[in-house]
């Protein structure tokens, strides 16, 4: 049976076959130029990957009808390594704490899967995301030049982040 968040409650699930086309639609939302589908399930058939969506339960409607997906991450985990390869919350759910859930539950899952560190990159220009990752416990360890390349042809510096994989707090719901 699976567990319901309550209203306002943040739930974290892992992304199953029958996702992808919802976790492409988040992505979509979240980034100018969004994963496609295939994209996404060329990712997640690598060893070591996984995604888990946030959802959160919209007042005013039926438990099953107020389930909303609002926000995904996707990781990899490779030996003792893992990667933040992508993270997002649609815009009306942000600042409530639905990207920290889920970095919180990524990183305990990789760690679960025997990773000891997480890497990521982030936008130098992306400072809300740079937040939340400190906040986090990841510290700035290098920069990538010219590593994104905008939709408008602009090219976009990078910082790696890293952090290390102890005591995680799991929020990851049964179904
Ligand atoms: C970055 C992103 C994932 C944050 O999602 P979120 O659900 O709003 O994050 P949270 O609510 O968990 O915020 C956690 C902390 O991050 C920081 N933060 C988040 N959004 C912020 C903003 N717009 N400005 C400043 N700090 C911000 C805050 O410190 C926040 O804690 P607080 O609300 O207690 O102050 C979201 O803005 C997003 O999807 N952006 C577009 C996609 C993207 O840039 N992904 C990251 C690519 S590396």
């Amino acid at each position: 049976m699976m567990a319901l968040p309550r209203p306002g409650q943040i739930a974290v699930k892992n992304i199953g076959p029958f996702d992808l086309g919802r976790l492409a639609r988040l992505h979509r939302g979240c980034f100018e130029d969004g994963w496609s589908r295939s994209d996404i399930a060329h990712l997640l058939s690598l060893p070591g990957s996984f995604g888990l969506i946030a959802r959160c339960y919209e007042r005013g409607l039926s438990a099953i009808d107020g389930l909303r997906g609002v926000g995904f991450a996707i990781c990899r985990v490779v030996r003792d390594e893992s990667e933040l390869l992508s993270i997002g919350v649609l815009q009306p759910w942000r600042q409530r704490g639905v990207a920290g859930t889920l970095l919180e539950a990524a990183m305990a899952r990789a760690h679960a899967a025997g990773a000891e560190t997480m890497f990521l990159e982030v936008a130098v220009d992306n400072v809300p995301a740079q937040t939340l990752y400190e906040m986090h416990r990841f510290q700035r360890v290098g920069t990538r030049l010219d590593y994104y390349h905008r939709p408008d042809g602009r090219k976009i510096s990078a910082y790696t982040m890293k952090a290390s994989l102890y005591e995680p707090r799991s929020t990851v719901t049964s179904d």
